[in-house]
């Protein structure tokens, strides 16, 4: 087990009981969380509403986890400021959604925050090698953006490689890989096995009785 801690492990909150989010995020941090992934949806991009950065700001004073925030919303350049002030530690932002990502980039990393991008199942990875300098992170979408619990796209893996190479050829070796969607005890061990190490578990945390029971058995699946 202790070989696992490599492993990043990032709740999703769209799975939780949002009539009781505060005790939600203190409950898989205390499981052993690695961060907190937040899902922004805004009926646009993706067809659901969650809840804007006013939620954000009220549960960080609950929590010592890094807040890794998706935003799943058009025109992202006019939410980051109050995401970022609200106590986000990381902000996606998809490359579908930005028409100008490396001005929105540099408006996250204005913030001295990690700043990432998002990018859906059907979307090359080409798409990322204009902004690969100067992101953080890149978070791979192994579903389709919108909703918890679906099934995880298999070929989507195909994309780590494709990342990791685009890195090697331009010597960049800081950039962290996440993927997100349908990560799961039967899923993880493939995912990790194509070179993932970060997972963002939505259903697979929050629909068990047992947090952290789930989250050492994803570290655990991952490296089998
Ligand atoms: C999907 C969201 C995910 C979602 C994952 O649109 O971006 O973060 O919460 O949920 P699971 O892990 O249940 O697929
Ligand atoms: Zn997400």
């Amino acid at each position: 087990m202790s070989n696992a801690n490599y492993i990043k492990i990032a709740p999703s909150i769209l799975s939780a009981d949002f009539a009781n989010l505060a005790q939600e995020v203190m409950a898989v941090e205390k499981a052993g969380a690695d961060y907190l992934h937040i899902d922004i949806m805004d009926g646009h991009f993706v067809p659901p509403i969650t809840f804007g950065s006013d939620v954000v700001k009220a549960i960080r004073p609950h929590s010592k986890l890094f807040f890794d925030v998706h935003l799943m919303i058009e025109n992202p350049m006019l939410q980051i400021e109050n995401f970022a002030k609200a106590g986000a530690d990381r902000i996606y932002i998809h490359v579908e959604a930005e028409k100008h990502l490396h001005r929105a980039i540099q408006l996250i990393k204005s913030f001295d925050i990690q700043a990432g991008v998002a990018i859906n199942p059907g979307t090359s990875i080409t798409t990322v090698e204009p902004i690969i300098h100067d992101i953080d992170s890149v978070l791979l979408m192994t579903v389709n953006p919108g909703y918890g619990g679906q099934s995880f796209i298999p070929t989507s893996l195909n994309k780590i490689q494709s990342l990791q190479a685009l890195c090697e050829m331009l010597e960049i070796n800081h950039i962290e890989i996440e993927l997100d969607g349908g990560i799961n005890k039967n899923t993880i061990t493939t995912a990790h096995q194509a070179g993932a190490t970060s997972f963002v578990a939505g259903s697979a945390v929050y629909n068990t009785d047992d947090y952290a029971q789930a989250i050492s058995m994803l570290k655990l699946k991952a490296c089998e």
